[in-house]
């Protein structure tokens, strides 16, 4: 089956006892026994659900991976991925990965005895130099949140291999309609599956998907040992979205390319950081491991703090909002908006400029979002 079959088709099957076209939603904590040892394949919701199991069996057949593990949030799939680690073992990390995952890693990890050492992932120098003996995983985000970031997957994974590491991959941005990294040699995939791939900020989630066997056995064990599970509604309204993802994305990815352009033509922009666009540093790898570009970018306001002050006052179609890759276009502002409480230095030293701005392209006509932030940069 080709991936826009898979994407609506895959492990979905019309219920048996009734016929219905989707999956029930079994909202259950529970599943009685037939006899002593004897069960219908599910036992207790936080092993296993008969709607959540629909969505991994879907999820990885989209992914192309062999396994799907569901969690109640991205960050819940990082920290389980992370728990495949033990005290004293070591991360070589993307230094853009999303602000939730550096401040996991840092504030609660670190107290646990792993070790973080972040550095620019694009750069397999770089990596190769920050490699210990004590390292097991390479982390990269790509493209990442916010500075959209690529890194060649090809190259990690053969440092990955050389050195005898994990490689786990956030492919959240990219989604596997324009990335599959398992198929690059990653060894694990993680997506927050509030984005994109539930499509409609209509829940939180996350998943883990891998082609190994050994991986999933101990992933499913963290699953139902920590018990972040999603709720079987939850499951279901992913599973809703998801029969659409092909065709979302390829209107985030028509109208982000299109507005990346426009932002790059703009006077009152400095920079434009979108995969798509040649000048973007990385724009080869893109191109060449990605099939498409979707509908994040962030771009530099001339003005600083006031000008992204004014532009976030002015937009009217563009929701001030921070999470993204949904239907609706938001935008946000880091220095007055998500980073706003973090010194200037430090937000700096993280690249989140005072003009920087965060651009999550919706599927609205594109003539509207233009118009809207033409119209609101006018007082930026
Ligand atoms: C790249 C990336 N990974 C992980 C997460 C965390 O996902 P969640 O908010 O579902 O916990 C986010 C959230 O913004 C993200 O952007």
């Amino acid at each position: 089956m080709k991936l826009d079959t898979r994407i609506v088709r895959a492990g979905i099957s019309p219920d048996p006892t009734t016929g219905a076209i989707l999956p029930p939603i079994y909202e259950t904590a529970t599943f009685v026994l037939e006899e002593v040892g004897r069960d219908k394949g599910f036992d207790y919701t936080r092993s296993s659900n008969p709607t959540r199991q629909v969505l991994e069996d879907n999820l990885a057949a989209i992914e192309g991976a062999e396994y799907g593990i569901c969690f109640s949030s991205g960050m819940a799939s990082v920290d389980s991925v992370m728990k495949l680690l033990s005290a004293g073992d070591h991360t070589v990390s993307s230094n853009d990965v999303y602000g939730g995952v550096s401040r996991h890693f840092n504030r609660v990890l670190a107290r646990y005895g792993l070790e973080f050492t972040y550095v620019d992932t694009a750069d397999p120098d770089a990596v190769r130099a920050a490699i210990r003996p004590e390292t097991r995983m390479l982390w990269v985000e790509t493209p990442t949140n916010p500075l959209l970031q690529v890194t060649d997957l090809a190259a990690m994974s053969a440092i990955a291999k050389e050195h005898n590491l994990l490689l786990g991959v956030d492919s959240t941005f990219a989604t596997p309609v324009f990335l599959r990294p398992l198929e690059l040699g990653a060894d694990i995939v993680v997506h927050s599956t509030t984005k994109y791939l539930s499509g409609h900020n209509q829940i939180i989630g996350g998943a883990v998907l891998t082609n190994r066997e050994d991986i999933y056995r101990e992933m499913k064990f963290i699953q139902k040992t920590i018990g972040a599970v999603p709720s079987p509604m939850d499951c279901w309204l992913v599973l809703l979205g998801l029969k659409t993802l092909h065709l979302r994305m390829a209107r985030h990815n028509d109208s982000g390319m299109k507005i990346a352009r426009f932002l790059e033509a703009h006077d009152k922009v400095a920079q434009v950081r979108y995969p798509g666009l040649p000048s973007h540093p990385q724009h080869n790898i893109a191109a060449a491991q990605m099939d498409g570009f979707a509908g994040m970018i962030s771009f530099e306001l001339k003005g600083g703090i006031p000008a992204g002050k004014a532009l976030m006052n002015s937009v009217e179609l563009c929701a001030l909002a921070e999470s993204l890759g949904a239907v609706e276009t938001m935008i946000t502002h880091p220095a007055t908006m998500t980073h706003a409480e973090v010194p200037a230095e430090e937000r700096h030293a993280r690249g989140l400029t005072d003009g920087l701005v965060r651009l999550s392209v919706g599927i609205e006509d594109c003539d509207d979002i233009l118009a809207d932030l033409d119209r609101a940069l006018a007082a930026a």
